[in-house]
């Protein structure tokens, strides 16, 4: 992430965080329980929204983001680390989370599919994994529009591609989903699931 996306972040977010995503922020954070990994963490929006959690480690590649999200640091209730690090190479053993958080990520990690295959290894046989993300809608003519737009909004957004199909990743990664929740139509997702694996 540029500095200036990191700067300008917040701010172009504040109103869809205020009429709707906070909310949604707030139900899925509450889920977050035991050992938590928090991929792209970003600014650090969701770190006074951790109560359940024992603890949270927090992992973001650009450095503006973590300088952004160090006084949000102040404001949680959970002791939370913070880890330079991305999402496809996670610097964790495996089978050390009881729950995984991705919000707005999996959109921007240049390789999800290496990024689920890293955090279905670090968290738990039937750990959680909480995301809230923007991904392809159903609709063909939407999805194709998502698809148009996706070269020159990941220009404007810093990597973010509009047509990720996350929740088919999910499916053939052995995610079970519990449930779904969908905003916007069907662009924004929460999803509450259990990480199976295979023994
Ligand atoms: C749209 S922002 C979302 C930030 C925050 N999670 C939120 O809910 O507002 C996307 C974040 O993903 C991070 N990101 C980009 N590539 C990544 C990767 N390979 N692994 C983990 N995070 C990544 C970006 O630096 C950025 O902070």
């Amino acid at each position: 992430m540029s500095r200036l996306f990191a700067k300008w972040y917040d701010f172009f977010m504040n109103p869809l965080e205020k009429k709707k995503f906070k909310r949604i922020r707030k139900e899925l954070i509450s889920k977050a329980s035991g050992n938590v990994l928090e991929l792209g963490s970003g600014t650090g929006i969701n770190f006074p929204l951790y109560e359940a959690a024992e603890k949270v480690t927090a992992i973001e590649p650009s450095q503006h983001m973590i300088a952004r999200s160090l006084s949000k640091l102040k404001k949680s209730f959970v002791p939370i680390e913070m880890v330079q690090a991305s999402a496809e190479e996670l610097p964790f053993a495996a089978n050390t989370f009881d729950t995984v958080v991705a919000t707005l990520v999996f959109c921007t990690i240049p390789n999800p599919e290496k990024a689920i295959l890293e955090m279905k290894r670090v968290c738990k046989s039937e750990g959680k994994i909480l995301l809230f993300e923007h991904v392809k809608m159903e609709n063909r003519f939407l999805s194709t529009l998502q698809d148009w737009l996706t070269p020159v909004w990941k220009k404007i957004c810093d990597g973010c591609c509009l047509n990720r199909d996350t929740i088919n990743l999910l499916k053939v990664h052995d995610i079970t989903i519990l449930k779904m929740q969908k905003y916007y139509s069907d662009l924004f997702i929460f999803v509450e699931s259990v990480n199976k694996k295979k023994v």
